[in-house]
């Protein structure tokens, strides 16, 4: 694998050789194509397909129109073109259909690829013909599938799931038990964008996938899961747009970060401030050294301290006196903040509410030893 941890993942900005070309002329170094599979006439797209959504995107688009053949052609100009480039097919064919998976991996491996990504997890329109987030749906068939795709293939294979399921988790460890080399994690999180309200009809009338920012938390969650749970790496993805992104999915112990929406959103060129601001924070530091060691810190609730809780402070320094903190505290906490900002430490529980409204982050937070045991 590359020097840095940033690669394209499979979605528009992968979708052909010269798109993927350019992306590495500005500095991206390891690319997943956009999904390719052998139906690929049966995947005729609507428009319009994205939608804007909160901080993120909801999308209907399918995997690729393009024949396996033209990606055998892509993926062999691309690695003639930049050998020290990752390259990683991204394949899907429907749950049952293992020849098919076979003959998709085979051919990609022949092509030049480095690894194999088996998607077994878009959201919208594969499911309805067996495919993508099917294979998700159904822990035998994504760990028959893995297996049947290790037994011919001589490159690592990736396996992307998805976190429309009950356990991303559980999921992982099946695919691992099969033999994938790696887990990519996490696909779209199915969603509905929204009805427009004048007209009654829906914005992009089903379901489909949100990606971006938003989803970042879900993201988080199933990457540090997975990664105290397996041996192999994860490849983390969902919701990544900084650098500062990148190091915390790192930190609970991804090896590489795919990205996909904030390209959408800005360019190819974000890549120059992910690598440098990566670069900047790791100073001597390397990745290795720090790949994994916030998971110690995530436990299970029951595990939490209890025997102390914190008192909210406002800084009156910086305080706008905008009343947010007021009104939360008062409807929806313990009216532990007057009508001039008092705080009353009696009632003040330390649930944190006004903190995470107070537009200003002038509210600090001040830890009070309880008497009680930790349960
Ligand atoms: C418009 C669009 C198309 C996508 N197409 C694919 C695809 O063909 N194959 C795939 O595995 N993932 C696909 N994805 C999912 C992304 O690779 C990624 O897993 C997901 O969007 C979360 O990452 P992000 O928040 O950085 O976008 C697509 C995402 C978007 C927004
Ligand atoms: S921490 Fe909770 S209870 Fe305490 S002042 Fe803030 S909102 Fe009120
Ligand atoms: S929310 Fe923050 S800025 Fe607004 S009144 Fe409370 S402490 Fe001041």
């Amino acid at each position: 694998m590359n020097r840095d941890p940033f690669i394209l993942a499979s979605g528009p900005p992968t979708r052909n050789a010269e798109m993927i070309s350019r992306a590495f002329d500005i500095g991206w170094n390891g690319a997943v194509t956009k999904t390719i599979c052998l139906n690929h006439e049966d995947m005729v797209e609507v428009a319009p397909r994205i939608h804007r959504v909160n901080n993120g995107l909801k999308n209907i688009e399918l995997i690729s129109p393009r024949s396996v053949e033209e990606w055998v052609e892509d993926v062999r100009f691309l690695k003639s073109k930049y050998p020290e480039k990752t390259v990683i097919a991204s394949i899907s064919a429907e749950a049952g259909n293992i020849a098919a998976w076979q003959k998709l991996a085979l051919m990609m491996q022949d092509a030049g690829s480095d690894a194999l990504e088996l998607n077994f997890s878009c959201p919208h329109g594969l499911p309805e013909k067996n495919m993508g987030n099917t294979c998700s749906d159904i822990p035998e068939a994504a760990g028959l599938i893995t297996k049947s795709v290790k037994q011919v293939s001589k490159i690592p294979v990736w396996v992307k799931l998805s976190p429309n399921v009950t356990s991303i988790s559980y999921l992982a460890q099946v695919c691992v038990g099969n033999g994938a080399d790696c887990i990519t994690a996490i696909n779209t999180v199915k969603g509905f964008a929204g009805v427009d309200i004048e007209t009654g009809k829906p914005i992009l009338s089903t379901y489909g996938g949100i990606s971006g920012q938003t989803i970042k938390p879900i993201a988080l969650k199933a990457v540090s899961e997975i990664a105290s749970l397996v041996k192999c790496p994860v490849s983390a993805a969902g919701g990544i747009s900084t650098w500062q992104d990148a190091v915390e999915f790192i930190l609970l112990g991804a090896s590489t970060v795919q990205i996909c929406t904030e390209v959408m959103l800005s360019g190819y060129e974000i890549i120059h401030n992910l690598s440098q601001g990566l670069a900047d924070y790791l100073g001597m530091n390397t990745l290795d050294n720090i790949r994994g060691t916030s998971l110690k810190y995530v436990t299970s609730f029951y595990k939490l301290d209890n025997t102390y809780k914190v008192i909210s402070e406002i800084d009156f320094e910086t305080c706008t006196k905008c009343e947010k903190c007021y009104i939360s505290c008062r409807d929806a906490g313990y009216q532990a903040i007057d009508i001039c900002y008092k705080i009353d430490k009696e009632k003040c529980t330390g649930c944190g509410l006004c903190s995470a409204v107070c537009p200003a982050e002038c509210i600090k937070v001040t830890p009070v030893i309880l008497r009680r045991a930790n349960k």
